[in-house]
C-alpha cells in the first residue's frame, strides 16, 4: 500500500501509507510480547503531545476517535435529556458517541465558507437543557472555535471539537488540540496518520487525565501507571462506571512509526490540493465548481472536496469518474435525515442541505505521482469541458 498506482489501477479515495518503517514497528511490538496498553501506549501519548506542541495538556490515547468522543460526553457527564448542539453535516460517530449517554442531539447549521458548525445559528438553538456543543474541523479547515468558546463561555456550556479531520492543523498558528476544551483525534484506518484503528483525547484541564485514563479502562483507579511499565497491578479497586476502549501496544508503535512521517505526509497532501485547486480554478471560474479558497498553508487535509455547484450534476460525475478508474466519496450525509434523529430538534439547515447534495471527495493519499494526479484531475475536467 505504498508503491505507485499503476495507469490501469482504480485510484481509490484513500490509500494510507504502510510502508516499511510501518510494519517493522508492528512486528517488533508483536516480537516484543506485551501486545495490551503498555509503554508504547504511552510513548504514542507523549509523542502525540510533542508534535501538537501542547503545553501542560496530555493526550489519552483511545481505540477510536468514536470512543474518544464518548469518554468526552461521559467527563462533562452528559446525562439522560440533556442537549448538544451539533452539525448535522458531519459523521454519525461524533451524534452517536453523544447520544449513547442519553444526551439529545440539536443539529444546527453549517457556514457556507468551510462547512463547520455556523457560531452565529448556535445561540438561538441553546435552552436550559443544553450542556454542550459538539464543534467539527471539516475535511482539515480548523472551525471557528474562538467563538464557539466564546458563546459557551457566555451561557456556561462546555465544547468538544471534533478533530478526527484535522491532526496537524494550525487555527491561527496554534496547533489543534493545543487550546480550546476537549479535543478528539482520530487515528482510524485511512487518517492523517493511523493505528489502523485509535484516536485520542485531549483536555485544557490536566486534572482530567485520571479520571480519563478511569473511564478508559473499566473504572480501575490505578491500573495504568503499572501497565505503562509493561506491568500490572493485581489490587485495585474500581471507583466509577468505566468502559474498556484504550490503545494496545501494537496499535501504538504503528502510529509511533506514522507520527515519524507526519509532517511529509502534511506537506504532500496540501501540494497535492493546491494543485487539485489549480488544475480547478477555471472550473471554479465558470461556476462548474466550487473550492474552499484555502492556500492549505496551515490546513492538515484529510480529504479534498469539490462541490458540484449544481447538485443535478453530482451522479454523472461520479459515474464519469468511475468510468476513468477514479473513485470518489461523500463527506457527508445530513444526520438529520437518518431515522434514528428523525425526532431530534433541529434550528433550519439551508447550508447543511444544499452542501450534502454538493460535496465529492475525490482521492487524497500522502504520497501520489504526477500521473495519479494528472488521471484524477483530467476526469473532473473532461466531465465540465468534454
Ligand atoms: C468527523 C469524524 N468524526 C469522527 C470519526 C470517527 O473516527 P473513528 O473511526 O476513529 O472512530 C470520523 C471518522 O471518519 C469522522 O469523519
Amino acid at each position: 500500500m505504498y508503491g505507485p498506482i499503476a495507469p490501469t489501477e482504480r485510484i481509490p479515495v484513500y490509500r494510507p501509507y504502510l510502508g516499511p518503517e510501518v510494519t517493522a514497528a508492528a512486528t517488533s511490538a508483536l516480537e516484543a510480547g506485551w501486545l495490551g496498553m503498555g509503554k508504547l501506549s504511552q510513548d504514542f501519548e507523549h509523542a502525540i503531545e510533542r508534535y501538537l506542541g501542547l503545553d501542560g495538556r496530555r493526550a489519552v490515547s483511545t481505540n477510536s476517535c468514536t470512543e474518544a468522543l464518548h469518554l468526552a460526553a461521559r467527563l462533562i457527564d452528559l446525562q439522560p435529556g440533556d442537549e448538544v448542539i451539533a452539525p448535522s453535516f458531519t459523521y454519525v460517530a461524533g451524534h452517536q458517541a453523544l447520544t449513547r449517554t442519553g444526551a439529545k442531539i440539536v443539529f444546527c447549521d453549517v457556514e457556507d465558507a468551510g462547512l463547520s458548525i455556523d457560531p452565529a445559528r448556535i445561540e438561538e438553538l441553546i435552552t436550559d437543557r443544553t450542556r454542550a456543543i459538539l464543534a467539527v474541523d471539516y475535511l482539515g479547515l480548523p472551525c471557528h472555535l474562538d467563538e464557539i468558546l466564546w458563546i459557551a463561555r457566555r451561557h456556561g456550556l462546555r465544547v468538544i471539537e471534533d478533530a478526527a479531520h484535522a491532526f496537524g492543523t494550525l487555527s491561527d498558528g496554534r496547533p489543534v488540540g493545543s487550546f480550546g476544551d476537549i479535543t478528539c483525534f482520530s487515528f482510524g484506518p485511512v487518517k492523517m496518520i493511523t493505528t489502523l484503528e485509535g484516536g485520542a483525547i485531549v483536555t485544557s484541564d490536566p486534572g482530567d487525565v485520571s479520571t480519563l485514563h478511569e473511564l478508559r479502562h473499566l473504572g480501575i483507579d490505578s491500573d495504568t501507571d503499572a501497565r505503562y511499565k509493561n506491568q500490572r497491578n493485581w489490587d485495585f479497586d474500581v471507583v466509577r462506571q468505566g468502559y474498556r476502549c484504550h490503545l494496545g501496544s501494537v496499535p501504538s508503535a504503528i502510529g509511533l512509526a506514522q507520527l515519524e512521517m507526519v509532517e511529509e505526509f502534511v506537506r504532500n497532501r496540501q501540494d497535492y490540493c493546491r494543485q487539485f485547486d489549480a488544475a480547478f480554478a477555471d472550473l471554479a471560474a465558470r461556476g462548474d465548481v466550487q473550492l474552499f479558497g484555502t492556500d492549505w498553508k496551515d490546513v492538515a487535509p484529510y480529504i479534498y472536496v469539490l462541490r458540484v455547484s449544481d447538485p443535478a450534476r453530482r451522479p454523472a460525475l461520479i459515474e464519469h469518474l468511475k468510468e476513468a478508474g477514479v473513485a470518489s466519496g461523500i463527506h457527508f450525509l445530513g444526520a438529520h435525515e437518518f431515522s434514528f434523529y428523525a425526532d431530534s430538534r433541529r434550528g433550519p439547515l439551508p447550508v447543511t442541505e444544499l452542501a450534502t447534495q454538493q460535496v465529492l471527495t475525490l482521492p487524497l493519499h500522502p504520497y501520489m505521482d504526477a500521473g495519479t494526479l494528472d488521471r484524477i484531475t483530467t476526469a473532473v475536467r473532461s466531465f465540465f469541458l468534454p
